[in-house]
């Protein structure tokens, strides 16, 4: 089969299409002919030598796909060839063709095209993960979600909307209106205000509930003072920094706050079948009926890899960057 291959860790110029052995499914395992796969910073992270894959994981980039059923393993009870999937990878998503776990795979949500399916597994478990496993995120609850209109920014408004949550976002200015459409109540440009003065202001004194966070260090101070009573915060990544120059922990005892790290692509393969079956009761019929919907910025043809990693690179995406592959 073809794949991307790295030639050797650094830029975008090192990114190719070459020839890759086609994976053979194992007998629970069900091989996938991909139409599309889409952008993570973490494939980024990984081309540059930053982030080896988890231990049997394929070197090959890519965590998430959609496409057909090509091939079924002898025990696999829940799908046919022909069938359209989508769902979430350890590696390999880069490729013509990927095996996985029979479970792990998610029927395409009926009135989602099949290579806008590619958008949602990473960023809709993600979130989900965050707002309802690990946060416990209620009704009338505040939210801060930080960088809003990442892909996961994008999945994590439209989550908290349904939960019934007002949610305060930080974006770059030009990427409010999109944050405001799938139901942010607030949006606060980060590059030109303070957001704990702004969430300060709005919710007087008292703070939000939760905290979404992907940029960490530089922030760390300012989440802690805005978060509420018993507020959680869920660190998802260090797009700012892992270190903090400062901070006053005096917050964490005096509110009984929570802090909580993860990281999805590590998670063993029986936690990934679980919230990826409580995200399909979640989610399957809001996507159906329209109500959530993967927020796609763009769609690449494959033979463009290198161009769309250098666009998400610049910060330029709101929502998902798509890879056509076939
Ligand atoms: N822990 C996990 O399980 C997990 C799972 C999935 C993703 N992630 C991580 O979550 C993050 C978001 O992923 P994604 O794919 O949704 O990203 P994405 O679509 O590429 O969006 C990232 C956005 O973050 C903002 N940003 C970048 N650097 C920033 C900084 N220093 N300060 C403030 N904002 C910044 C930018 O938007 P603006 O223009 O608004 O600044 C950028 O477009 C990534 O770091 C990814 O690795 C973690």
């Amino acid at each position: 089969m073809k794949a991307v291959l790295v030639d050797k860790f650094g830029g975008s110029e090192n990114l190719r299409i070459g020839e890759w052995p086609t994976p053979e499914p194992g007998e629970n395992e069900i091989l996938v002919s991909i139409a599309a796969t889409a952008l993570n910073r973490a494939d980024i992270l990984q081309r540059e030598g930053r982030y080896p894959p988890p231990k049997g994981a394929s070197p090959i980039l890519g965590l998430e796909y959609s496409g057909r059923v090509a091939k079924v393993g002898a025990k696999v009870s829940r799908w046919e060839v022909g069938d359209e999937v989508c769902g979430l990878l350890a590696g390999g998503g880069y490729a013509e063709y990927v095996t996985v776990h029979e479970n792990l795979a998610m029927s395409v949500p009926q009135g989602i095209d099949l290579v806008q399916a590619a958008a949602i597994p990473e960023v809709f478990l993600t979130a989900f993960q965050a707002l309802d496993w690990l946060a416990g995120l209620n009704a009338g609850e505040k939210v801060l979600i930080h960088a809003g209109a990442s892909g996961v920014g994008t999945a994590a408004i439209q989550i908290a909307r349904e939960k019934g949550a007002e949610i305060f976002v930080t974006a770059s200015a030009g990427k409010h209106d999109i944050c405001k459409e799938l139901g942010a109540t607030h949006t606060i440009d980060y590059k030109t205000e303070s957001f704990a003065k702004v969430i300060a202001d709005i919710t007087n004194g008292e703070g939000v509930n939760v905290i979404i966070d992907f940029i960490s260090g530089p922030y760390f101070d300012a989440n802690l003072a805005s978060l509420a009573l018993e507020g959680r915060m869920i660190m998802l990544a260090f797009l700012g920094s892992p270190k903090v120059e400062s901070a006053n922990l005096g917050p964490i005892l005096r509110k009984r706050l929570t802090i909580i790290g993860s990281t999805l692509r590590a998670r063993t393969q029986k936690y990934k079948v679980k919230l990826t079956r409580d995200l399909n009761e979640f989610a399957w019929a809001k996507f159906a009926d329209g109500t959530l919907k993967p927020v796609i910025d763009s769609i690449y043809n494959w033979e463009e890899v290198a161009k769309a990693h250098d666009y998400m690179e610049a910060n330029k995406n709101s929502g998902k960057v798509l890879l056509r592959v076939h």
